[in-house]
């Protein structure tokens, strides 16, 4: 089962802080970490360490970040061979607080990853022949991510598209791929609802299938997840773990949700699948450290349901 991840790459600097802090306030914070993250790349490790055989098309920079991220990526059986060393810009960096609640605050620098364009799309439409799932998020131009959705939905890959970090997207984005995945916030300002329920997912669900996505998939946090796929609706509590930090909580859920919609799962088993692979993130620091074994999300699923 083979998917293709479409975007981006960073190295986090990630610091453990009592609070987030306020504009102007200086903290003194625990400890930092520097691991490899960015929406596209977290996605693609957890999808390999769940079972995927994956194919990640991204940039980084010609630096030390760009070699070290690249190397610990391809050491996770994610293959990176389509991954492109920039002249012209650095590797992307993410600036991250992570509170004693798990909560976070991230600033991305985009660096290379901005330069996705027609170059990498090319690319990225070489590896699809052969595969079952293209995940997509746009810390990339959306440009870019929408022109190689439109290739996979012409070849019958299915384009898992996770709308973050939160921005206003055209209607040809809904029209083009199969599942959309906002969490509460960008739930918000894709449709002006802040979901804090099921019933408020339902609507603001409601609205995205209007614009012509099939599949929706809100992802509420420690509230659960609602899935609404028209002839299909439905309800998955959060699984419960002891949480130490929420960074690519969302890129963990993803790839579950990818990972069992390439293996053939029904929806609400993928759904679940995502919840189980989003949670196991959570008990662990950092991004790509964080993303979850198939072993362990097997052994969660099996002990909670
Ligand atoms: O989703 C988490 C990711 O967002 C981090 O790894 C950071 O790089 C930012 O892209």
């Amino acid at each position: 089962m083979k998917i293709v991840v479409f975007g981006s790459i960073n190295m986090d600097l990630t610091a453990y802080v009592p609070k987030l802090p306020l504009p102007g306030e200086t903290l003194f914070g625990d400890s930092y970490i520097t691991v490899p993250g960015g929406k596209g790349n977290n996605q693609a490790v957890a999808a390999a360490r769940l079972g995927a055989d994956v194919q990640f098309v991204g940039r980084v920079g010609d630096d030390i970040f760009g070699q070290q991220v690249l190397k610990i990526v391809a050491a996770e059986n994610v293959n990176v061979s389509q991954v492109a060393v920039d002249k012209e810009k650095r590797t992307g960096l993410a600036v991250i607080s992570v509170d004693k609640n798990a909560e976070n605050a991230i600033t991305v620098i985009s660096g290379a990853n901005w330069r996705m364009g027609e170059e990498d799309v090319a690319r990225a439409e070489g590896c699809l022949s052969d595969a079952d799932v293209l995940m997509l998020q746009i810390e990339v131009p959306l440009q870019a991510s929408l022109q190689i959705a439109e290739i996979a939905k012409r070849k019958n890959v299915k384009v898992i598209f996770d709308p973050a970090p939160a921005t206003p997207l055209p209607d040809k984005v809904y029209q083009t791929v199969d599942f959309i995945t906002p969490n509460e916030t960008e739930t918000e300002i894709l449709v002006g609802i802040l979901p804090h329920n099921k019933e408020e997912a339902r609507q603001a669900a409601a609205i995205l299938h209007q614009r012509g996505v099939n599949n929706v998939i809100i992802k509420m946090g420690a509230r659960g997840v609602y899935y609404d796929n028209v002839d299909q609706k439905g309800f998955v509590q959060p699984y419960t773990v002891k949480a130490i930090d929420s960074v690519a909580a969302g890129d963990a859920f993803n790839a579950g949700l990818a990972v069992a919609i390439a293996e053939g799962k029904p929806i609400a088993e993928a759904v679940k699948w995502g919840a189980a692979a989003g949670a196991i993130a959570t008990t662990r620091k950092g991004a790509l450290p964080a993303m979850p074994y198939r072993a362990e999300l097997e052994k969660l699923m099996r002990e909670q349901g």
